[in-house]
């Protein structure tokens, strides 16, 4: 799963091993990014110092939750539809409990209690530590509501359950919330202001993570370039810290170059980056270290300068694609792949030309794209008509989708015949007598079984691909 909403992810239920002495059931579902799968298993791990195990049957559920994204219309109406099936169930099993956590949650708030009768409980991505408090309200019969944004709160001292997942590969949260306020984006409004993570707790984190053998870390956060450790507190207030906490903070390259150093074995990703907030020194840090990925998530939004203005994204066009040189001067064929919005209010044919221009110049290697959706109380949908019509996004969608598709080929196909290194994940969904894994520039490749298994690194020579998948056979073991 990659950093953002991956449709084939989306709903999943997460259940881990069951601790001994807790009876009772928790049944989590999440949507969105993967900050919120990340949430999800800090939650879990919060319930289950409450007596809770995780299920993934809904019939069987004492409790359930629904940890929710705001970030499109579509993805609050999913979740919306799963609020009549929990209510089908729960006039089956009335005592079953119900709770909205995320960003949802946050941007609702009560009104969720009036819209939604069946939900008991409405969480923010902030107030998770407060569940257990929540929980009891509602065992009196009273509706529970924490909403309230932190200063301080990364969850650094909770140790998150790794839950569905495959012992392989892990989130690591660094970063919460952000300050970059782009006009479309509902983000600052429903996680907050940015703050930190301690790198002493992450680094303890990663450290856990290497003795319980996993073999991948994705350090997460919704603008991983701005991370900076102070001491504590918000990113904004970074000025007012005194000189000895403004000369001893750790800065993202900083903080990768820690990570990167003392696990030398284990694959090293982030995301995301914000080309405004990506400096240099990350890109000689990645150059330094084998270990961490050639692969950079930079979004772009748009490739017309007077659109990103209307963002408030603090590039132009020319810069972005300054930034794409640098970075292949600095890391020679490092994957870049790209979010894009088509239809941002007021986007002409030519804006839209633009985008594709300068897709063309950078041939993503891959990439997720959007209509454009206006969200309640964005400076957007403040200021700007949601103009562009219907058919002409969906049309605008299409072109940039296609276009993607031909250059994630392109980039695809310059792998045949190489030679790359690949972490095995699992057993391919297509053939069961083949492994599926990922190149450090994020392809999946597929190969025939044999004595290598999960969690083993493995060179293999790429004989064949499709658009997206390379197919090959292992030379050696890594
Ligand atoms: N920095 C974040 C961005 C979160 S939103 C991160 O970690 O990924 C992910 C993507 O959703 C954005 O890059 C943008 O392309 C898209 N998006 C955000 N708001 C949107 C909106 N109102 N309509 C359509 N797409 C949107
Ligand atoms: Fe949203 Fe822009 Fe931050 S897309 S998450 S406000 S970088």
């Amino acid at each position: 799963m990659d950093k953002i909403i991956d449709e084939k992810t989306q709903g999943n239920t997460l259940t881990l091993e069951a601790r001994e002495g807790n009876s009772r059931k928790l049944y989590i579902e999440s949507y969105g990014c993967a900050m919120n799968f990340s949430d999800s298993e800090i939650v879990a791990s919060i319930l289950a110092d409450q007596g809770y195990n995780t299920t993934n049957l809904l019939e069987e559920a004492d409790l359930v939750l629904v940890n929710t994204c705001s970030i499109r219309d579509k993805a609050e109406q999913t979740v919306r539809k799963r609020l009549e099936k929990y209510n089908a169930v729960k006039r089956i099993n009335p005592k079953m409990k119900v709770g909205v956590l995320g960003c949802m949650a946050e941007r609702l708030k009560e009104k969720f209690l009036e819209e939604e009768k069946i939900v008991d409980l409405v969480v923010g991505p902030d107030a998770y530590k407060d569940i257990p408090n929540l929980l009891k309200e509602v065992e009196e019969g009273r509706d529970a509501v924490n909403v309230i944004l932190s200063k301080e709160e990364t969850y650094g001292d909770i140790s998150p359950v790794r839950l569905g997942g495959n012992g392989i590969t892990a989130f690591v949260s660094i970063t919460r919330g952000c300050d970059n306020m782009c006009t479309f984006c509902v983000v600052p409004f429903t996680r907050g202001r940015e703050r930190s993570r301690d790198p002493q707790s992450i680094m303890e984190e990663v450290n856990d993570l290497a003795e319980k053998g996993y073999k991948e870390i994705t350090l997460l956060g919704q603008n991983v370039d701005s991370y900076l450790w102070y001491g504590g507190g918000l990113k904004k207030d970074f000025k007012k810290a005194s000189e000895m906490q403004q000369a001893t903070a750790t800065d993202f390259a900083q903080l990768l170059d820690l990570v990167a150093t003392a696990h030398p074995k284990m694959r090293i990703r982030f995301s995301t980056s914000n080309p405004q907030d990506m400096h240099e020194e990350v890109l000689y840090v990645m150059a330094k270290h084998e270990n961490i990925c050639n692969h950079i998530h930079l979004p772009v939004q748009s490739g017309s300068t007077r659109i990103l203005k209307e963002m408030n994204r603090q590039h132009t066009r020319e810069e972005y694609m300054k930034l794409i040189d640098r970075i292949w001067e600095i890391i020679p064929g490092c994957a870049i792949s790209q979010d894009m919005i088509v239809g941002f209010p007021t986007e002409t044919e030519e804006d839209h030309k633009e985008t594709l221009s300068l897709m063309e110049y950078v041939k993503y290697d891959f990439g997720y794209m959007y209509k454009y959706s206006e969200r309640p109380g964005t400076m957007a949908a403040r200021k700007l008509e949601d103009d562009v019509p219907e058919e002409t996004k969906s049309r605008r969608l299409t072109e940039i989708v296609d276009l993607q598709q031909k250059h994630s080929a392109i980039r695809t196909a310059e792998f045949l015949g190489k030679t790359v290194t690949v972490l095995i994940e699992k057993e391919s969904k297509k053939n069961k007598d083949e492994w599926s894994g990922r190149t450090e520039h994020n392809n999946v490749a597929v190969f025939p079984k044999s004595t290598y298994k999960p969690g083993d690194f493995v060179k293999v020579k790429v004989t064949d691909c499709t658009t997206a998948t390379l197919i090959g056979e292992v030379v050696e073991h890594s």
